[in-house]
């Protein structure tokens, strides 16, 4: 495998630490729980798009494109952080966003909503949830180049062949990191989207013969489509990398018991796992992805499916601006905040 053939930007200076997290660990009651801090990766509040964004946004610039055109919802961190990418490389960038229900995007929005703005997105269309996306990413791509620009079209996620390469990268990050502070991992937590990111971490471990099985969390499809569009992406990118590698089903476990009522709506699990995280490590979680994939990993351990004496590596992949979003969620004042 030889990542370096393929054209990448730079947006993170070194790899993100993996901590150990002794006091989440002891209330849980083990297992030993690391986190692999990719929240802290860069742009404008890093995560996992930021590793994609890395390949992507390269081959946009290789392509001549002037304009980046990418999808997600409401307060998509990937529209964000590609809105983040484009400014720092002097691109524009235009976002089509869906609303969950008529008028639930407002533009004095918080959390990403404020984001898009103080960026300077050039443009944003709302549509309504149901769309066909590909179908109205190529109406935006047709009206830039009407336009006059020179359109680069990122799937929603940015999970594709290109954007799964930065979680490739991840993987050999992760492989020298735990060999250079002795650690070996008995699972690695991820949650799932679009699936990009376990794709490309799977096809990693996978090409490296790292042998650390990932229980994937499902924050939007059923465990079944969540792992059809693994073994898709990881197809696709393994395909691009040129490596006669596949992602073993066996590789990964996909639980979609944590979404709760729906992609993005709160559960009570998701907000006992985000403030048991603040309160025990000062580690902010998102409410839609991580949070919900630190609940998974929290019931996983109480139901004993993941055993006290293994070391768990969970994979931060941010989403932190969303949180302001949502402080609602966490008004209670059960533990401390109290004014005197
Ligand atoms: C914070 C965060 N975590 C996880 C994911 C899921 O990643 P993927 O879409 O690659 O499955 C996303 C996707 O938007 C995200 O914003």
């Amino acid at each position: 495998m030889n990542l370096a053939k393929f054209p990448r930007r730079r947006y993170t200076a070194g790899p993100t630490p993996i901590e150990r997290m002794p006091r989440f660990s002891e209330a849980l009651g083990g297992p030993h729980v690391y986190i692999k801090r990719d929240d802290l990766l860069g742009l404008t509040g890093g995560g996992n798009k930021t590793r994609k964004l890395e390949f992507l946004v390269a081959d946009a610039l290789a392509q001549g494109a002037d304009t980046l055109i990418t999808c997600g919802g409401i307060q998509s961190n990937h529209c964000r952080l590609t809105l983040a990418a484009a400014v720092k490389e002097g691109l524009k960038c235009w976002l089509v966003l869906s609303e969950p229900s008529p008028g639930a995007y407002r533009p004095d929005g918080n959390g990403n909503i404020f984001l898009y703005h103080l960026l300077g997105a050039e443009r944003i269309k709302i549509v309504p949830d149901e769309v066909d996306w590909p179908t109205e990413l190529d109406a935006a791509a047709t009206e830039a180049v009407a336009a006059g620009h020179r359109p680069y079209v990122i799937p929603m996620g940015g999970s594709n062949a290109v954007g799964a390469l930065g979680y490739v990268a991840c993987a050999t990050e992760i492989m020298g990191q735990c060999f250079d502070h002795g650690l070996s991992m008995d699972r690695i937590v991820v949650a799932g989207g679009s699936a990009g990111t376990l794709a490309g971490t799977l096809l990693g471990l996978e090409v490296l013969h790292l042998d650390v099985p990932v229980t994937a969390i499902s924050v939007l499809h059923p465990h079944e489509q969540l792992l059809a569009d693994i073994e898709r992406i990881s197809a696709e990118t393994a395909a691009h990398l040129g490596v006669d590698v596949q992602v073993r089903p066996d590789a990964v476990t996909c639980y979609d018991a944590y979404i709760g009522p729906g992609y993005g709506q709160p559960t009570q699990e998701m907000i006992e796992a985000v403030k048991l995280l603040a309160r025990t490590e000062g580690i902010l979680l998102d409410p839609t992805y991580t949070g919900k994939a630190m609940a998974g990993l929290i019931d996983l351990a109480r139901q004993g499916v993941i055993r006290p004496e293994e070391n768990v590596l969970f994979l931060h992949t941010g989403g932190e601006p969303s949180l302001y979003a949502a402080t609602h969620l966490f008004a209670d004042a059960s533990a401390g905040g109290r004014v005197w």
